[in-house]
């Protein structure tokens, strides 16, 4: 049986903003750093190159430019906002969390606010999330945020994970769809499935292994990847809950306008497509231009699909999520401004 979001109200993405540093870290630049290629790298993940951040700028810097963008896209101010949600595995500190830091760097007064730490499927839980409390009626502007920086937790060392990852994200304003005709926020599906924890974890700094100078040595405070694991689970869940949601909403991939799937890798993204009968005509993909950004991919492409024109009144828009957990959603919207 499917969720109802239709208790009161419809929730609808009323705009985006993205945050990205400006600094570049291309392919050759790590070939220059781990023994891989530009050739390697491009054919087996489809990244060119990824933003990275420089030192001292934190996930709450980002993401308020981003929220900053959002909430003037939608014609509003900060003091409008009264809940902020932000999605990241890379908070500025483990508390407080950054939805306070971004509350008072955007001067969101009187907003409250809370982070959502699921990784990659971060930004599409917290949209969720945020639509809850819309449709029920709680709150007319909520802000969701999806945003990591990646490069504070990644080996530069590791050529199995530094090649994947980049800093960047963005953030979208949830209010009321009042048109009948395009809903907004349809229906949903999240699974999490905590047995593929060991695959993609950051093992150190927790309450399991607190930080010492053993951990720091044993390199715990880094991301830890088994990349065919995540890549087989990645590519069969991600296709197995689209086809789910789009059968229980008695449609196909031919009814869908646009696909965007979180960007871990093109393979992933295309192999996908494939299995939910999808034209590749029909999918975002920027991972060539940002890698892997965890809770940031989904607000990028959203944004990359706006500008590009492919996003229009009224789309039918498929998104889909997959990541450390693990984790995995997806959920249909008709897009409106
Ligand atoms: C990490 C990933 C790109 C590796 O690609 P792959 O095709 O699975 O590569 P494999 O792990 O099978 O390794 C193949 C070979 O390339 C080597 N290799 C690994 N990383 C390399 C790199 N950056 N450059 C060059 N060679 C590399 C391996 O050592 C291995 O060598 P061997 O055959 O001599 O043992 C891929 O598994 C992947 O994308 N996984 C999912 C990761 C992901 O999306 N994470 C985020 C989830 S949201």
């Amino acid at each position: 049986m499917a969720p109802s979001l239709t208790s009161k109200y419809q929730a609808k993405i009323a705009s985006v903003g993205i945050a990205v540093p400006p600094g570049l870290l291309t392919n050759d630049d790590l070939s220059k750093m781990v023994d891989t290629s530009d050739q390697w790298i491009l054919e087996r993940t489809g990244i060119k190159q990824r933003h990275i951040a420089e030192k001292g700028v934190a996930t709450s810097d980002l993401a308020a430019e981003a929220a900053l963008k959002a909430i003037e896209k939608a014609g509003l101010k900060p003091t409008d906002i009264e809940l902020i949600i932000v999605a990241t595995i890379t908070p500025d500190m483990i508390l407080p969390a950054t939805a306070c830091l971004v509350q008072t760097k955007i001067g969101a007064t009187g907003a409250w606010g809370f982070d959502i730490s699921i990784a990659c499927s971060g930004f599409l839980y917290a949209l969720q999330v945020g639509c809850q409390f819309v449709t029920t009626g709680a709150h007319k502007n909520v802000l969701v945020i999806g945003l990591d920086v990646m490069s504070s937790i990644i080996d530069y060392t590791d050529r199995t994970t530094c090649i994947i990852f980049g800093d960047g994200g963005g953030a979208a304003v949830v209010q009321r769809s009042d048109s009948p005709d395009i809903p907004g926020m349809i229906d949903f599906i999240h699974e999490v499935d905590g047995i593929g924890g060991p695959a993609l974890c950051l093992p150190g700094g927790g309450s399991r292994n607190p930080t010492t100078a053993e951990t720091l040595e044993k390199k715990m405070h880094y991301v830890h990847q088994d990349g065919q694991v995540v890549f087989k689970f990645a590519t069969r869940k991600m296709a197995d809950l689209c086809v789910k949601l789009l059968e229980r909403n008695g449609l196909t991939g031919d009814d869908i306008d646009l696909f965007v799937p979180h960007q871990a890798n093109l393979r992933i993204i295309s192999s996908s497509a494939e299995r939910i009968g999808l034209d590749m005509k029909k999918v975002v993909v920027n991972i060539d231009q940002y890698g892997n950004t965890t809770a940031g991919t989904l607000p990028l492409a959203l944004n990359s699909a706006i500008e590009d024109g492919r996003l229009k009144e009224g789309s039918l828009v498929l998104l889909a999520s997959v990541g450390a957990g693990f984790s995995a959603g997806a959920a249909l919207m008709r897009w409106s401004y």
